[in-house]
């Protein structure tokens, strides 16, 4: 389930991109220098890393950090909450098949754990009817209408995040219902990864969920991020 490198001694682009095509890992690579321009150099060595508007300077790195703008919180990655399993940018026209964060500043002892689970075990934790069913009930993400599984080239993709299909669309409470099941089987069967400075891991969007623990409103934990995408 993870996969591990050390930047200074064993690291090989080659085996850092079949594992993420193969996607049954999560790959952590320690030691990794913390300069923007070697995680960007990094990411786009083993695949093209995404621009976005909020990104830092509007280019790939996005820094998850606690900030505030006239008492509220930026967004959600910017505040202390915890975050529930999810896919990220499931309500963008094309959905990054990865992401990688690295760890710059952790959080304080076991606050701010990041969360996983792998679309091969949320499938082995349901029966048929109901991977039946997510193949295709369509939910909203925004302007998107997607199904939570789907089938591609003979395998399963996911794009779940609760927070978007709620946020722009009512859901009854027989969905609500259907959801709050789902979310109780990715987090029993989640496991956790609490990382630590100079700390990257690298991971498939598309194949498994991710979240995180609460941290301390006055936490100094920074992680930066870059969505990325390998063919
Ligand atoms: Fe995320």
């Amino acid at each position: 389930m993870l996969t591990s490198f050390d930047f200074i001694e064993n690291f090989n682009y080659q085996n850092i991109i079949e594992t993420l095509q193969k996607g049954q890992a999560i790959i952590l690579i320690k030691n990794f220098p913390l300069l923007d321009y070697e995680f960007q150099s990094f990411i786009n060595s083993i695949g093209n890393a995404v621009k976005e508007n909020r990104n830092n300077c509007r280019q790939e790195i996005f820094d998850v950090k606690i900030s505030k703008q006239n008492n509220f919180f930026t967004s959600i990655a910017n505040s202390p909450l915890a975050f529930p399993l999810h896919t990220d940018c499931a309500d963008f026209d094309t959905i990054p098949n990865c992401v990688g964060l690295l760890c710059v500043e952790p959080a304080i002892k076991e606050q701010g754990a990041n969360n996983f689970i792998s679309l091969d075990k949320i499938i082995s934790q349901l029966p048929e009817t109901k991977i039946h069913d997510l193949l295709n009930k369509k939910w909203k993400f925004r302007n998107q209408s997607r199904s939570i599984l789907s089938v591609d080239n003979g395998s399963f993709k996911i794009c779940y995040d609760r927070i978007t299909i709620e946020s722009f669309s009512e859901i009854n409470d027989k969905e609500i219902e259907e959801l709050n099941n789902l979310d109780k089987i990715f987090e029993t069967n989640s496991f956790k990864i609490k990382l630590k400075k100079r700390d990257l891991i690298v991971f498939r969007n598309d194949l498994f969920l991710h979240g995180r623990d609460e941290i301390d409103i006055n936490s100094k934990r920074v992680i930066k991020r870059i969505r990325f995408n390998v063919s």
